[in-house]
């Protein structure tokens, strides 16, 4: 059991192309073996979860993607849109914005709005009582963040706004949306990273910001894509004797063999250097070297989160 899946929000974090999507679909699928009704929000355009399970498209709408586990794509247009709906009680109110364009003057000139209506839909998912009508309730909202910035810039948006209200019902929310970030109870974060030199460095200094500048709770850090120790270092003077062998095909089977030991021993080596700059557990997430990641290979990472 991991504890951290008994919280309502999980946000993960890391930079472009570590494997942020492929985790959140992993963690849904282990959410859901535990008995939680989960959601997985993507908040970028790419829809990798949806392609995994074959489904068309995700889109603004709460999509079944197997048993107690659903998917939406968080789109700050159709955000904004919602929220308008549900603050502006008056209709004729509500026209005029929406024919106006008002939305889209509003979102161009305030920095930040996209990202703020986003966290606002993530609190929404996460309530139990719902406020969009029809609403499921989700034991869990697992939200695939946005790389730039490592995420981070996206988490501080609430408090960036609340600062700049300073007081009114726009001062309220942003507030009560940062306070959500920070509730450790209720919020962690977890951070994607690879076992390489510059990504071990960036985890650590995303690890820093999000404990001590936003004061959200790191829950895990998992290092994704990790080869197998299939030799041990001590033999690797007998790769090398094969790898230097007259005859072609040894040649080639001591060379593979030599790069993959190379490369393993190098990442166990920042793997360590991981563990000395960071507080946060660890959890070691293996190279999946199937052609495509599959629904299955999701599962098995999922399992591997211990
Ligand atoms: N453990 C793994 N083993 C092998 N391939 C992996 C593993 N994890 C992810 N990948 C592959 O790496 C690529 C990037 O993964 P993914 O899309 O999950 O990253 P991401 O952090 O969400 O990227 P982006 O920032 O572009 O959204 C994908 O092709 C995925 O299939
Ligand atoms: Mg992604």
């Amino acid at each position: 059991m991991l504890d951290f899946l008994d919280k309502r929000v999980l946000f993960v974090m890391g930079k472009g192309g570590v494997g942020k999507s492929t985790v959140a679909t992993a963690l849904g699928i282990r959410a859901t073996l535990e008995g939680k009704r989960t959601i997985i929000c993507e908040v970028s355009a790419s829809e990798n979860t949806s392609r995994l399970f074959r489904q068309e498209e995700v889109g603004y709408r709460e999509v079944e993607l197997a048993n107690d586990l659903w998917a939406i794509s968080i789109d700050p247009d159709d955000s904004m849109r919602e929220y308008v709906l549900l603050q502006l009680k008056v209709k004729a109110m509500r026209d005029l914005l929406f024919r106006s364009r008002m939305f889209t003057y509003l979102a161009e000139a305030t920095p930040g709005l996209n990202e703020l209506v986003t966290i606002g839909k993530v609190w929404e998912l996460a309530q139990l009582d719902r406020k969009v009508r029809h609403g499921r309730k989700y034991d869990l909202v697992i939200v695939d963040a946005p790389a730039t910035g490592h995420g981070i810039t996206f988490l501080r948006t609430p408090r960036t706004f609340a600062r700049i209200a300073k007081v009114g019902p726009m001062y309220n929310q942003a507030n009560e949306l940062d306070r959500m970030v920070t509730d450790h109870q209720t919020t962690g974060a977890l951070i994607v990273s690879l076992p390489e030199e510059m990504p071990v460095n960036e985890t650590a200094t995303l690890e820093h910001e999000l404990v001590n500048d936003i004061g959200v709770s790191v829950d895990r850090i998992l290092v994704n894509a990790v080869y197998p120790d299939r030799f041990g270092e001590d033999e690797l003077p007998a790769i090398e004797a094969v790898a230097g062998s007259s005859e072609a095909l040894p040649r080639a089977a001591g060379r593979a063999g030599l790069s993959e030991v190379r490369r393993a021993v190098a990442q166990r080596e920042q793997i360590s250097r991981l563990e000395e700059m960071v507080s946060t557990p660890i959890s070691l997430l293996p190279f999946v070297f199937d052609p495509e990641l599959s629904l299955a290979s999701a599962r098995m990472l999922g399992e591997e989160i211990a």
